[in-house]
C-alpha cells in the first residue's frame, strides 16, 4: 500500500447513499487514498449517484461531464460514477459520459477495493453492476472518524437493509437497489458500539421499509432490534427511516412509547390522500388506513411530531384526488412534509400510465402543498413555545440569531436538534458537542426554534 493519491467524493441523494459515501471513503482509504474537500487536488473523484427523480439523475451526469476537460489536462485522473445511477445505466453510461473510468453499481460496492487497484495499475472503462448478496460483511471495518466530508460529528446513518421489494409503481429503488435484505442484528449492534466508542451520540438506522426488518431472514423483528440498539452505552439517541404505513405496527408504535432512547418523531410517507391513487401507486393501504394508525400513534405517543413525503401530479391525478391530499394535511397537521413533483422513471410502471399530468400543472400542485402545509409547520412549531426541549448539541451556529446577546467572552450561539427533529437555537457559555441540555423554547420560525438552557439568563 505504497500509493498515495487524494480522493474526492459527492454525494447526491438519500441518507443511504451518505452512509454508502462513508464505506466507499473507508475503502478509498485502505487502498491508499485521503480524502480531501479540494475536488482540484483529487487523485480520483467519485460521484455516488442517485436515480429516484430526473433532476437528481441530471445533477449526476452533470457533475460528472464536467470532468471531460480536466481528464484532457490531466490524463491520470480517475473517474467514478458509483450507486443508483450506476446500477440503472452500466455500459449505458459511457455515451453520455465517455471519459467514465469505473461504473459501480449499488450492487457491486464490495468489489470496489478490487476496482481500485485495476484502475491504479491502468485499466480503464470498468463496469460492475453484478449482483451480490454481501454488500456490507465484506466491506472493510475502519474507524469512521475521518471522513473527508461534512457532517455533524456526533450523529451518523447506518443501514440496517438493502433493497426493496415493495414495487410502488412511481419508484425506481427495486431496480437499483436490489430485493429486500437486512442485515444481521449483531452485525448492526457492532457497528454501532464502534460508533459509540468513536463518540458518535445518535444513530439513524436505514431501510426502505425498516417494519419489514429481518421478516425474510426469519431474525428479530424492528422493535426488538430497537431495543438492542438501545443498550448500546453511549449512545443517546436513536431514530430510523423509512416506515411504510402498511407495516407500521403496534409493537413499533409500543417501542416509540417506551424505549427512551428512540426519538418521538416519525416519518411515514404517505404519498397521496387519495384512494385511488394510492392504489395505482400500488402503496397497499388506504387513506382511512393510514389515519387509523396515525391516530393510534398519536394516542399512545402524543407529542410524538410527523413528517410525510407527498407526490403531486401521478398520472391520473384529478383535481379531486389531489384535493383529498389537501384536506388530509388538514386532518393530520404534519410537523414537516416532503413533497415531490411526479417525475417519470423509465424503469418503473407508471412511466406507462395514460393520462400524464403537465409539468406546469405538477407544479402549480406543488406550489399550493407546500403552502398549505407552511401553516402547519408554522402552528406546530409555535405550540412548543414555553415548552422546554431536550436538544442534543450539534455545534456552533452559522447565523446569529437576532435575538443573541453575547453577555461575556465565553458565551455561543450554538445548535442541536429536540427529539422531535426540530432544529433548535441557543446562547451558552459552557455546553459541548454531544451534551444533551434542556431548552426552554422562546421564539418559533418556519424552519428552526430559539430559546435559553433552562436556569440560565433569560431576556
Ligand atoms: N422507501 C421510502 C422512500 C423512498 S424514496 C418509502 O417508501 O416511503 C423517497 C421519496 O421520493 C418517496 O417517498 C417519494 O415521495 C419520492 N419519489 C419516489 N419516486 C418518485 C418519482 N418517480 N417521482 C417523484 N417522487 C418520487
Ligand atoms: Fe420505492 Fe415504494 Fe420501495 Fe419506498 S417502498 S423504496 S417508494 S418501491
Ligand atoms: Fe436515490 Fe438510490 Fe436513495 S435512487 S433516493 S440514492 S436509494
Amino acid at each position: 500500500m505504497n500509493y498515495k493519491g487524494y480522493a474526492y467524493i459527492n454525494t447526491i441523494g438519500c441518507q443511504m447513499n451518505v452512509y454508502d459515501s462513508e464505506k466507499l471513503a473507508d475503502i478509498l482509504k485502505s487502498h491508499g487514498f485521503e480524502m480531501t474537500h479540494d475536488m482540484d487536488k483529487a487523485d480520483i473523484v467519485v460521484c455516488n449517484t442517485c436515480a429516484i427523480r430526473h433532476k437528481a439523475e441530471e445533477k449526476a451526469f452533470s457533475f460528472l461531464g464536467k470532468f471531460a476537460k480536466e481528464k484532457k489536462k490531466r490524463p491520470d485522473l480517475i473517474t467514478v460514477m458509483a450507486g443508483c445511477v450506476a446500477q440503472q445505466e452500466g455500459e449505458k453510461a459511457f455515451a453520455r459520459v465517455p471519459h467514465l473510468d469505473l461504473v459501480l453499481g449499488t450492487q457491486a460496492f464490495s468489489r470496489f477495493g478490487q476496482h481500485l487497484e485495476d484502475l491504479k495499475s491502468g485499466k480503464r472503462q470498468i463496469v460492475d453492476i453484478e449482483d451480490s448478496d454481501m454488500i456490507f460483511e465484506a466491506m472493510p471495518d475502519m474507524p469512521a472518524s475521518e471522513i473527508g466530508f461534512d457532517g455533524n460529528k456526533i450523529s451518523r446513518f447506518i443501514t440496517i437493509m438493502q433493497g426493496c421489494d415493495n414495487y410502488c409503481t412511481y419508484c425506481v429503488v427495486p431496480y437499483v437497489r436490489g430485493r429486500e435484505r437486512s442485515r444481521s442484528h449483531s452485525a448492526i449492534v457492532d457497528e454501532i458500539t464502534s460508533l459509540a466508542n468513536n463518540g458518535i451520540r445518535e444513530i439513524t438506522l436505514l431501510g426502505q421499509n425498516v417494519n419489514s426488518y429481518g421478516v425474510k431472514e426469519k431474525g428479530i423483528s424492528f422493535p426488538q432490534l430497537l431495543e438492542r440498539v438501545s443498550w448500546v452505552e453511549g449512545i443517546a439517541r436513536i431514530r430510523f427511516a423509512t416506515s411504510h404505513p402498511k407495516d407500521l405496527s403496534l409493537e413499533l408504535i409500543h417501542a416509540i412509547r417506551d424505549i427512551d432512547k428512540v426519538c418521538n418523531h416519525l416519518h411515514l410517507p404517505v404519498q397521496s390522500g387519495s384512494n385511488k391513487i394510492l392504489k395505482k401507486m400500488n402503496r397497499g393501504y388506504t387513506r382511512q388506513t393510514y389515519i387509523t394508525r396515525i391516530n393510534a400513534l398519536k394516542k399512545a405517543c402524543p407529542d410524538i411530531s410527523l413528517s410525510t413525503d407527498i407526490i403531486v401530479g401521478f398520472p391520473s391525478e384529478s383535481l379531486e384526488d389531489f384535493n383529498d391530499t389537501m384536506e388530509l394535511l388538514k386532518e393530520i397537521e404534519f410537523d414537516s412534509i416532503f413533497a415531490f413533483a411526479y417525475s417519470d422513471r423509465s424503469s418503473a410502471p407508471a412511466a406507462k400510465f395514460s393520462d400524464q399530468i403537465e409539468e406546469r400543472e405538477k407544479k402549480r400542485r406543488l406550489n399550493l402543498l407546500l403552502q398549505l402545509q407552511d401553516v402547519y409547520t408554522d402552528k406546530r412549531n409555535k405550540a412548543l413555545v414555553g415548552k422546554n426541549l431536550e436538544v442534543l448539541v450539534e455545534g456552533e451556529s452559522l447565523k446569529l440569531h437576532d435575538g443573541f446577546i453575547k453577555t461575556s467572552d465565553r458565551m455561543k450561539q450554538m445548535t442541536g436538534r429536540s427529539a422531535s427533529n426540530k432544529i433548535v437555537h441557543f446562547p451558552s457559555e459552557n455546553c459541548a458537542v454531544g451534551d444533551l441540555i434542556s431548552i426552554q423554547i422562546k421564539n418559533a420560525y418556519p424552519h428552526s426554534l430559539w430559546g435559553y438552557p433552562i436556569g440560565a439568563e433569560k431576556k
